[in-house]
């Protein structure tokens, strides 16, 4: 495959939903770690969260500083800080949102794990600096949206990553399903119902994405989980 192989792995409620106040159920603990687990299961060398999922789990809305005279202008060239990383955390923020202190994830989600943004060309001289100056490598999805098919290629070309684990959310996984680019779908389904109507489900469409069409998926594996719960392993393409 010219691209690195795409998992999309999540944890919904019975409503689909991948956020809302059943997460905070008692019960709901024992999936989430299982979430974690089953990651760990998979063993894949990178892992990818759009800009709102990165910010709640690790830079916690932390705002940098970059107000300094004589920024020189920096081409929109891919940026390669690390390549022989033993794990990558690819972070998609068109325009350049994160606030990051160092070029790497250390915690449970992966220790260790070399930071890659993925951006737009709009993004700001100073925060291109600050990337280099911290060694966080970068690659350019677009001139002011992003073409996924164009990143997936590049992440299997600049830093030889065979396979991704796409881990939500709800708009960046759906801006996956729009471009085909979902190979698997690694399912924990929590047996509680959120009801709530305007919470984010497992595919949103952004307002700037064409109208999506249904895409198919073909159950290969089904583990039944303890209190209820299901993991799913589908497939886009028939064996
Ligand atoms: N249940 C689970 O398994 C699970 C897993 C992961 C996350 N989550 C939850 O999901 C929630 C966030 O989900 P979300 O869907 O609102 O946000 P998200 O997908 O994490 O991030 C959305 C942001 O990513 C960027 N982005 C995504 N698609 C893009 C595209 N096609 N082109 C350009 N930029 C794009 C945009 O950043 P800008 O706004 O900066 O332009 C967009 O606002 C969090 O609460 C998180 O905890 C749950």
């Amino acid at each position: 495959m010219e691209r690195p192989y795409i998992i999309c792995h999540m944890l919904t409620s019975l409503d689909g939903k991948i956020i809302g106040d059943y997460l905070e159920e008692e019960r709901a603990a024992y999936f989430r770690n299982l979430y974690e687990k089953i990651h760990d299961r998979y063993g894949c060398k990178a892992w990818m969260c759009g800009r709102v999922t990165l910010e709640e789990h690790f830079t916690f809305g932390h705002q940098l500083d970059l107000t300094q005279d004589n920024i020189e202008s920096i081409p929109r060239n891919d940026y390669v800080a690390n390549k022989e990383a033993k794990g990558f955390a690819i972070a998609v923020d068109p325009s350049g949102k994160l606030g990051w202190t160092k070029n790497y994830i250390t915690d449970d989600y992966g220790l260790g794990d070399h930071i890659i943004e993925v951006l737009t060309e709009q993004v700001s001289d100073a925060y291109l600096a600050h990337l280099q100056k911290l060694g966080i490598s970068y690659i350019f999805g677009g001139k002011e949206r992003i073409n996924f098919t164009v990143v997936v290629k590049k992440l299997k070309d600049l830093f030889s990553i065979e396979e991704v684990m796409l881990e939500g959310g709800g708009f960046l996984n759906g801006s996956f399903l729009n471009e085909d680019l979902i190979d698997e779908l690694s399912l924990i389904l929590v047996p509680i119902a959120d009801g709530a109507s305007n919470s984010v489900t497992l595919f949103e469409t952004s307002s700037f994405l064409n109208k999506p069409k249904p895409v198919n998926f073909f159950l290969q594996e089904v583990e039944k989980l303890d209190d209820g719960g299901l993991w799913m392993k589908y497939v886009t393409k028939r064996d």
